[in-house]
């Protein structure tokens, strides 16, 4: 979800007002996605480096995302969206604190979409706190402690990197960079980067003949970049 602060910059409009007008984007996109056939999809809100940011944004932001939280939930259940938050929660005001589980408790037997939003999220982080909590870490423990695998991500903006998120998880996943600014991406720009997914041969190190064996495709995970 990169490029809310340009949009608004253009627009000669403060910041917030990308990032607010940001919110919207998200729900036409988890409206949208599981009519696309995605199952799981990550948003990246808030990166762990993002606290280096002015403490004004940083402060609208945390008041954004508490009040979207709880201005959707009746939304968001209805439509069987089960939200879940990753990343560390000790550092969040209290009333987002508040209204993160509020949202998880609330949806919880949503079985429509699987939405993960990343807040105060460091994918090294995320793989450091995971490994602390085995004696022995091995690939496979490893991923049980981390999110599923990334089929598809796709960072809005015009940037070209990851940013620290979803390391472990982005192994095999495409990648998509698309120059549109994240207010301006909706569902015909998520349906023309599923295309391009669907049109790319995904070998996982082995042979095309060897890929092309397995069974149905899994259903997308897209990723979607903040
Ligand atoms: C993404 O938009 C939203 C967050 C990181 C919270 P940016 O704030 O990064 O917007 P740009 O990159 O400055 O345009
Ligand atoms: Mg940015």
């Amino acid at each position: 979800m990169d490029g809310n602060g340009r949009w608004a910059a253009r627009r000669g409009l403060p910041r917030i007002a990308g990032h607010r007008a940001g919110a919207e984007s998200v729900r036409r996109v988890v409206e949208a996605a599981p009519g696309l056939g995605i199952g799981v999809l990550t948003l990246y809100a808030f990166s762990s480096d993002n606290w280096k940011r002015p403490p004004e944004e940083v402060a609208a932001l945390m008041e954004l995302f508490r009040r979207h939280l709880l201005s959707e939930l009746d939304r968001l259940r209805a439509n069987g969206v089960r939200v879940e938050i990753i990343g560390r929660r000790d550092r969040l005001p209290a009333g987002l604190a508040a209204a993160v589980e509020a949202a998880e408790a609330a949806t919880a037997d949503g079985r429509v979409l699987r939405l993960r939003i990343a807040v105060d999220y460091s994918a090294r982080e995320s793989i450091a706190r995971a490994a602390r909590h085995l004696a022995e870490p091995t690939t496979e423990s490893l991923a049980a402690l981390l999110g599923p695998p990334v089929d598809l991500l796709i960072r809005t903006g015009g940037e070209q990197r990851l940013s620290d998120f979803l390391l472990w998880e982005c192994a095999y996943a495409e990648l998509i960079f698309s120059e549109r600014m994240w207010p301006d991406f909706g569902e015909q720009d998520l349906r023309a980067a599923l295309r391009e997914f669907t049109g790319r041969e995904r070998r996982f190190g082995a042979l095309p003949s060897a890929a092309a064996c397995g069974s149905e495709p899994p259903p997308v995970r897209a990723s979607l970049r903040a």
